[in-house]
């Protein structure tokens, strides 16, 4: 039980019980310990990738929601933040045992993370309904916001469904008849292969071939080889992080960059620099482009390069905008985090003013949001198009 005034409770009121249960501690310890005003942080568990592949989306997506709250003067609801990080190091099976030490001995208000689709399915799962509220702030799985739905889960992220649908039409739009498709094979990149052969295939093309590749690895050659072979009109990828940079840099190297169009969703994000030449012409759709000219936009990036030294991307984003759910949710009950309901009903109806564009939330708690179309030139995501404009997932199997 939080140590904070409830809401139908007088300060008159909260001092003078207090004060009994001070005297109660000081006759039996001869220590008065409680200090009036004093409030108990909200406590915020993180479980986060700090190493491997997604390290750095972690460190963003961390990095940029302790700006945020920082910014609103490290408070939430008039309480002090406790922050309780564990790397995830994208782990499935050990994230069932990390989520309950966050829950059961750390006894956390709220969880916010994970990056990878696996350990986010497995969190909705434990947390469908608990007295934990989890925000998501990148994983897509589709389910987290769809038959895993819950008024306790939130995303400030995207859907795998999302961010791949609308690249079919988009790819279509640019003559792309045959295409291969080359991505990571766990849930996150099997759901956007299966989102865009949606919309894709609904439009009139061809997928040529469907090539699966292990996660984590980066060992690319022999499906270049394949490429090549099968001359494609485009190649439709997911790869992030560590490994996309790795893989943009061996397409260019097989002969393949300017020959076989590349596209993707996150191909790009955060590694565009990174990958130098090799980055420059490949298109993606994606929720967030860091040339978007809002003022909001503008700021963000100007304050987290000054806070980390590092240029922003949409982990960044995701994790700014958990930061604005984080404070708009708790002033909206003043920080009583066991008014749960009213806490919950409090973030579903925020507007996030986001460097994304100002967005809400569906009714699966899940942010309806533009989706751009975007090219790389000069080393930057270039925004060339709406792919999508204000669209809601469809939240499949969602009863909320
Ligand atoms: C995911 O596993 O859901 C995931 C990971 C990295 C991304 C996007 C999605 O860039």
């Amino acid at each position: 039980m939080s140590k904070i005034f409830k809401k139908d409770m007088t300060r008159r009121e909260f001092v003078k019980k207090t004060s009994t249960a001070m005297v109660v501690t000081a006759a039996s310890s001869m220590i008065p310990t409680f200090a009036i005003g004093g409030m108990a942080p909200v406590k915020v568990g993180v479980l986060l990738p700090f190493t491997g592949t997604y390290a750095k989306l972690g460190s963003h997506i961390l990095d940029a929601m302790k700006m945020r709250i920082a910014q609103a003067g490290d408070k939430l609801g008039g309480r002090p933040v406790e922050y309780k990080v564990i790397d995830s190091e994208m782990n499935v099976p050990k994230s069932t045992q990390r989520i309950n030490k966050l829950v059961k001995k750390e006894k956390v208000d709220f969880i916010v993370g994970p990056v990878h689709s696996g350990i986010g399915i497995n969190m909705a799962r434990m947390l469908k309904d608990k007295n934990v509220i989890a925000i998501v702030p990148n994983a897509g799985a589709d389910q987290i916001t769809g038959e895993l739905c819950a008024p306790n889960i939130f995303r400030t992220s995207f859907s795998s469904w999302q961010t791949a649908y609308p690249a079919g039409p988009a790819m279509l739009k640019d003559g792309h008849k045959k295409v291969v498709l080359l991505y990571w094979n766990y849930a996150f990149g099997k759901q956007t292969a299966a989102a865009f052969t949606e919309s894709f295939v609904a439009g009139g093309g061809e997928i040529v071939a469907d090539m699966p590749t292990p996660f984590p690895k980066t060992e690319f050659q022999s499906y270049f080889t394949k490429v090549a072979a099968l001359e494609p009109d485009a190649v439709f990828t997911f790869y992030s992080g560590g490994g996309a940079i790795k893989f943009m840099k061996d397409y260019a190297a097989a002969g393949l960059q300017g020959k076989i169009p590349l596209w993707g969703t996150f191909l790009t994000e955060g590694t565009a620099k990174a990958a130098g030449a090799a980055s420059e012409g490949i298109k993606s759709t994606l929720h967030y482009s860091s040339e978007l000219d809002n003022p909001t936009n503008i700021k963000f990036k100007a304050d987290f390069k000054k806070t980390t030294g590092d240029d922003a991307d949409v982990f960044a984003v995701q994790g700014y905008d958990a930061g604005s759910l984080l404070i708009q949710g708790l002033d909206g009950v003043k920080g009583d985090t066991d008014a749960k309901i009213d806490l919950q009903n409090a973030m579903r109806n925020v507007k996030i003013d986001s460097p994304r564009g100002m967005f809400t939330f569906s009714k699966a708690n899940h942010p309806i949001q533009d989706i751009y179309l975007r090219e790389v030139q000069g080393g930057v995501n270039k925004v060339i198009g709406v792919a999508a404009k204000a669209l809601e997932d469809p939240a499949v199997g969602c009863k909320a």
